[in-house]
C-alpha cells in the first residue's frame, strides 16, 4: 500500500471547507474532518468530500461505553467515511465492539486508536495516576488496540518505527509533517514526509503548511515528492 497524504480540513464553518477545497488540488485524495468544524455543521461537511470522491478521515477520537462506540462507528460507516479515531483508553470492550461494529459494515472504515494524547505530559499521568511512561503507556495501549481488532494507531513519526516493528500490520497515521524548510509552528515532534514514511507510517496528516500554503499545488507536489524519495 502506497502512503496517503489526508489533508486536515482545519476550518470552522462548511463555507471555509468549499473555499479550502476550491483552492486544493485534485491530487489530495484523502481529507481528515475533526471535532470543531462537525461539531458546528454536522455529517453535511461530508458531502462537498463525497461530491469530490475524496476519501474521508473522521478524527472524533471516540471514547464511550461499548454500545455507544458501536453505535456511532455504524452511522460514521454509514455517512461514507474511510477512517475513524477512538481512545485507545476506552478499554478492550469498547476496542472490540468498535471494531466489530466497523467489520459488519456493508463499506467498512478502518479504526485507529489515540494511545496517548501528545497535549498529556507526565505530570498529567501522576494525576491521572498512571505509573507507566509515556513511551510505555503508548505501546502498552497500543498492544491492547491491535489485539482488540483495532486497525492501527495514531503516532508521531518518532515512534512510528517502534510500532511498527512491533505491529507489522497495523494502520500508523502519523500527524506533525513537516517540510525541511517548513514553519514547525506550535508542533514539537515534527518529522519530514520520508522521514515517516521511512519508520513505517501509511498515513501522513498535513494541515497547515498546505492549508495555509500561498501555493498549496507547489506544496503538496513537494510532500508527494517527498513520500515518494522513501518508497
Ligand atoms: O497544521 P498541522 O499540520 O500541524 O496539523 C496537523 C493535524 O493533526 C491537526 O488537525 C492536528 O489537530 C492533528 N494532530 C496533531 N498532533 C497530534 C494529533 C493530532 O497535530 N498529536
Amino acid at each position: 500500500m502506497n502512503p496517503a497524504l489526508i489533508v486536515a480540513l482545519d476550518v470552522p464553518t462548511l463555507k471555509e471547507m468549499e473555499d479550502a477545497l476550491n483552492r486544493l488540488p485534485e491530487t489530495i485524495e484523502w481529507y481528515k474532518v475533526g471535532l470543531e468544524i462537525f461539531c458546528a455543521e454536522g455529517p453535511a461537511v461530508l458531502e462537498p468530500l463525497k461530491r469530490r470522491n475524496k476519501k474521508i478521515f473522521l478524527d472524533l477520537k471516540l471514547h464511550d461505553i461499548p454500545q455507544t462506540v458501536a453505535n456511532a462507528v455504524k452511522t460514521a460507516a454509514s455517512h461514507g467515511v474511510n477512517l475513524l479515531t477512538v481512545h485507545a483508553i476506552g478499554g478492550r470492550a469498547m476496542l472490540e465492539a468498535a471494531a466489530k461494529a466497523a467489520r459488519e459494515c456493508d463499506n467498512p472504515p478502518k479504526i485507529v486508536a489515540v494511545t496517548t494524547l501528545t497535549s498529556l505530559g507526565q505530570d498529567d499521568f501522576q494525576d491521572l495516576g498512571i505509573e507507566r511512561t509515556i513511551s510505555e503507556q503508548a505501546l502498552a495501549l497500543g498492544e491492547l488496540a491491535i489485539s482488540s481488532g483495532i486497525d492501527g494507531l495514531v503516532t508521531s513519526a518518532h515512534e512510528a518505527g517502534a510500532l511498527r516493528e512491533r505491529f507489522p500490520e497495523a494502520l500508523l497515521v502519523t500527524p506533525g509533517i513537516r517540510m525541511p524548510d517548513g514553519d514547525v509552528g506550535d508542533q514539537k515532534r515534527v518529522a519530514t514526509p520520508a522521514f515517516a514514511v521511512q519508520q513505517g507510517s501509511t498515513h501522513l496528516v498535513v494541515g497547515r503548511p498546505i492549508m495555509q500554503a500561498n501555493d498549496p499545488s507547489a506544496v503538496t507536489a513537494a510532500i508527494l515528492a517527498d513520500i515518494k524519495t522513501a518508497l
